[in-house]
Parts: C-alpha cells; structure tokens; sequence
C-alpha cells in the first residue's frame, strides 16, 4: 500500500496570514522522513492554499512523487503538463466548496468529453492519470472507457458514515467498487475523510494500493510533529492487512 500525503492544509495555514510559514516544501521533506511514499497537492483554481511556485518548488525538493491534482479545465491541464508530476489526479471543482465534495461527474456528456481532452494530453506526456470517482460500478465503466491508469473512490461517505451500520454498508461499496475496478484493469487508489481512527478497514482492501490522506495528518501534525504524524499512520496502514479477518471486516474501536 504507497501511502501519500497531502500537504494543502499546511498551506492553509500560511495562507490564513497571507505570509511565507508554515511551508509546504518543508512539510513535504518531513512527511517523506516520516515514511510518506509521495506528496499530493491539489492546486486550485482559485489558489486558496498551494500556489503555482509551491508546486514548482515540490517538484524540485522531493525525492518521492508528485501527485497534482487538478480539475480538468484546459489551463490546470497546461499547468500540470508544464510541471510534469508522477501523476495527476483529475478532481471536480466548486468555488463555494469547502473541500472536493464528491466524485467526478462522469455521466455528463461534457464531462466526459473535457476529461477525454485531460486524459490525451497528460498520456502524452507520460504524466500517470488518475480519476476521482465516487464508487460506483458506472463511473468506473466511464473510467476505463476513458482509459485513465487509475480510480481514486472517494472514501468521503464511508468517513462520514453517522452510524457504524452506515459506515459498514459503504465499506461494502468500497469492496465492491474496488474489486470491480481491478477487474476493469485500473489501479485502485481511494482518499478523503480518512483519518487514524476510520483508516484500517480501508487499508485492508486488497485491491487498493495507494492512499491519499491530507486534514487527519497535518491536524495531529500540530501536536505531534508532521514526521512523527504521518510516521504513525504509516505504521497503521502497513499493519492494517493483519488486523482485518477477512476483507472488509469492521473492526472497532481501531487501536494500533
Ligand atoms: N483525495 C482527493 C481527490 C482530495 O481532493 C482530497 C482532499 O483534498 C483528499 C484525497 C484528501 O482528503 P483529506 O484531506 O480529507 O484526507
């Protein structure tokens, strides 16, 4: 399971006093020391926490990958190809939104069609794609028809799950969605909402093979120290194959 670490709210932060700390560059270095297997930020267009130099900037000092995500509008697109990541994730975008509020809207005829465009430039280039979808089976049709390396399922409603019978039926949807994918030859990689306590059974999956978790860790990070933070929720996602009986047992409270 590669485990990358989303680093935007360490710009928030910044961004609350419009000033130069704390600096996502930086935080990408600890979250590496920590064990991260690469970097996600999501650039957006309204640049409210990562900044086009903090993109740039990461692609010089990291030593792992880059995961950029974007909305499929033409100029994010001709940024990202500017940059060049390891891989960029294709995510829908809302100005009101106070984060990504769910997956891609992929039946819509012109969704579609502008993630078509995205998808041919980034191959182009070689740039890994990813598709962040919620997880179900016709999104993932319209996935692999669109011949993206990758679906992101979004983990949001599973994390937001009120009652554990909530949570558990979601899990399910998870499963399913991520079995599905695999057979349809993407890789499988989920995030959103994830966090220390919700993470296991997730981590657990066998299709999934990378994780995007950003506010649960930089939050501990306050407290503990950002390597140590995402130090710690390293040793729960490697650990969490063992902890689970059978895929997609529930298991709670989650200790580690
Ligand atoms: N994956 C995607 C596509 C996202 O947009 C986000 C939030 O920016 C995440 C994962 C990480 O979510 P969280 O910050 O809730 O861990």
């Amino acid at each position: 399971m590669r485990l990358y670490i989303n680093i935007d709210h360490v710009a928030t932060v910044r961004q609350a006093r419009r000033t130069i700390e704390p600096d996502p560059v930086r935080a990408a270095v600890l979250a590496e020391l920590g064990g991260a297997d690469g970097i996600t930020v999501h650039h957006r267009i309204d640049i409210r926490h990562v900044s086009p130099r903090d993109v740039e900037l990461l692609m010089r000092t990291i030593r792992t990958g880059l995961n950029l995500e974007v909305s499929s509008r033409e100029r994010m697109i001709d940024f990202a190809v500017g940059v060049g990541p390891m891989a960029v994730t294709l995510v829908p975008e809302n100005r009101q939104e106070v984060t990504t509020e769910g997956g891609l809207d992929l039946g819509s005829d012109e969704v579609r069609q502008s993630i078509a465009t995205a998808l041919k430039r980034l191959a182009d280039e070689g740039i890994r794609s990813s598709l962040f979808i919620d997880p179900d089976y016709e999104a993932i049709d319209h996935a692999a028809e669109l011949r993206a390396d990758a679906v992101e399922l979004h983990t949001g409603e599973y994390a937001n799950g009120l009652t554990s019978h909530d949570r558990e039926d979601e899990l399910t949807r998870l499963a399913r969605a991520s079995e599905y994918a695999h057979g349809a030859g993407l890789a499988v990689h989920a995030g959103h909402g994830l966090t220390y306590e919700n993470v296991v059974p997730v981590a657990a999956l066998p299709r999934i093979e990378e994780l995007n978790i950003g506010h649960s860790v930089v939050s501990r990070a306050i407290f503990t120290g950002l390597e140590q933070a995402v130090r710690d929720m390293r040793t729960i996602v490697d650990a969490a194959p063992s902890r689970v009986a059978r895929p997609g047992e529930w298991v709670h409270p989650i200790g580690y």
